[in-house]
């Protein structure tokens, strides 16, 4: 088995042993690529969530936050473009009944072109040492440019068919690349259809004058049509944005890859309302905000890079993802897209009400241009989750398992351990919890070894572990260790509060942006 998919087992089942993510529904053998979030799970992506909410609401001026209803008018759906071209070329293998994303198996196809590239690359590297120049190798390798050219000209004829509704040329496509079920080998495909990925539903008791209603893909439409609401209720000039958290859902054709590509799930986005004409240099520049809010989560540089966009969604004049290096290779983490007046120009013909704002210094009235900032929560969830998970040999042979979370972002931030239960330890432990808890999310544990308390706690990612022994009903100091570098400090009681936060405030992560 590849190493990537060893890596890859090991968080699923590391999220699920440790009360991050469970299988949605299991004890009824589950629903695919829907899944629950455990008593840890739910305190990380809580976290998460305020990092966002912080920096993008808190941190901004000009950006208010709002919680719009899942439910919406479908005629909403219809003015977006939900209803005619919220679609996903499908394509089924006829031997294994399988269904495929045919434009994934294509893009799946030149990253592994890619690969190969890298691998030349990697290569060269070795055999020159320091001198090696990447620059001038890889514009000058035959191989590297090969496989580069090939990569290229089969996406941009797929952005094309795609753009052209020419199905038909997707799947010559598939057929003359020889691409095969990847868990067959099958190359017995059927034509490419388009499938619409909006789950429906009913309103109304009554069947007969029940309302069809989707269930909404995005949470940007909620803030489309609250635009006006938000604008003169806030009194914002432009430009100005609405942000919000919330459910999103789509009926995807291929679920794969545990919580990366989920039916029910979680968006992060904010639309940023600027006058015509202005929006590409505030798409460049949120561009680069979002980039610098990852990279200050220490994940590591090297794990992002921009996949510019050479297909555009029917709403977009620029668009953008910030990729992140996942277990299973480099994919979308978040999109930036500049969506002109496409949406309130949309819903101001659909709803026949005007969406327009008055700007003082041009003396003139115009509908806003967007910029819209969008990440799925569950996929960064898995992002930080999958990095943060460390196997390590300590010095004295040993090995443990650590899940180095951003310490902001840490589903416990402290566990009070009472070496023993009796001798007052217990009590004294308490004492210390109940002062802590209005601070911090904590846990306390009297089971066990000091040791084997520690491994949990490394587990999950707790910064600190606080141990209590006799020498603490004494002279009121305790044991702290820092999870990251294992070292154990004595530090008294009174300071156990100030250390903490320094660590594992919002205020030392966001400073970082
Ligand atoms: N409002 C724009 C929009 O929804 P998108 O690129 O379709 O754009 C934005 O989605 C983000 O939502 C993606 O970058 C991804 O992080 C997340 N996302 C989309 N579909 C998802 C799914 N099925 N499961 C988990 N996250 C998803």
């Amino acid at each position: 088995m590849a190493k990537q998919e060893d890596v890859f087992k090991k968080v699923v089942s590391h999220a699920k042993e440790y009360g991050f993510i469970f299988p949605s529904s299991e004890i009824y053998d589950g629903l695919s690529a829907i899944y629950d979030y455990g008593q840890n799970g739910a305190e990380l992506k809580n976290n998460i969530k305020q990092y966002w909410w912080k920096a993008m609401v808190q941190m901004n001026e000009n950006i208010v936050g709002i919680d719009s209803a899942i439910f919406m008018h479908p005629t909403i759906w219809k003015a977006s473009g939900h209803v005619d071209a919220f679609n996903d070329p499908l394509i089924d293998n006829k031997d294994s009944k399988k269904r495929f994303r045919a434009d994934v198996l294509l893009e799946d196809y030149c990253a592994k072109l890619e690969d190969k590239a890298q691998k030349e690359i990697e290569k060269a590297a070795k055999r020159f040492g320091d001198s090696f120049n990447e620059e001038e190798f890889v514009s000058t390798n035959p191989r590297v440019l090969e496989y580069r050219q090939k990569q290229k000209t089969i996406l941009e004829r797929l952005a094309k068919s795609l753009t052209n509704n020419d199905l038909a040329d997707v799947k010559s496509l598939i057929e003359e690349l020889e691409i095969a079920d990847p868990d067959t080998g099958s190359k017995n495909w059927t034509e490419v259809r388009q499938f619409n990925l909006m789950f429906g539903t009913k309103l109304g008791a009554a069947s007969e004058s029940a309302t069809d209603l989707y269930l909404r893909p995005e949470t940007a439409q909620g803030i489309f049509v609250n635009y006006l609401n938000v604008q003169k209720t806030s009194r914002h000039k432009l430009p100005f944005g609405i942000a919000q958290i919330g459910k999103a859902f789509r009926n995807e054709i291929v679920a794969r890859q545990f919580i990366f590509r989920m039916r029910e799930f979680e968006q992060m986005e904010m639309q940023y309302f600027v006058p015509p004409g202005t929006e590409l240099t505030f798409y460049e520049e949120w561009k680069q905000k979002r980039l610098n809010w990852h990279l200050a989560l220490g994940l590591g540089n090297e794990n992002y890079k921009f996949h510019d966009h050479e297909k555009l969604a029917h709403y977009a004049n620029a668009a953008a993802d910030i990729e992140f290096k996942f277990p299973f290779g480099f994919k979308e983490l978040e999109g930036i897209h500049s969506r002109t007046d496409f949406d309130l120009s949309a819903h101001e013909k659909f709803s026949g009400k005007k969406l327009q704002y008055f700007d003082n210094e041009r003396n003139e009235s115009y509908v806003p241009y967007v910029v819209e900032t969008s990440v799925g929560l569950d996929r960064l969830f898995l992002a930080i989750f999958s990095n943060s998970l460390k196997d390590e040999v300590l010095e004295d042979g040993s090995e443990r398992t650590v899940l180095s979370l951003p310490p902001a972002l840490a589903p416990v931030k402290a566990a009070i351990l009472p070496l023993m239960k009796k001798d007052g330890l217990g009590e004294y432990a308490e004492k210390i919890f109940d002062d802590l808890k209005f601070d911090f999310n904590l846990i306390y544990e009297e089971k066990d070894s000091i040791g084997k308390r520690y491994r949990r706690n490394d587990a999950i990612g707790t910064p600190f572990c606080i141990t209590i022994d006799h020498d603490s009903l004494v002279d009121n100091t305790v044991t702290i260790r820092d999870r990251d570098t294992m070292k154990q400090e004595r530090v008294a009681v009174a300071d156990l509060r100030r250390i903490i936060d320094e660590k594992v405030n919002f205020r030392t992560l966001l400073s970082q942006i």
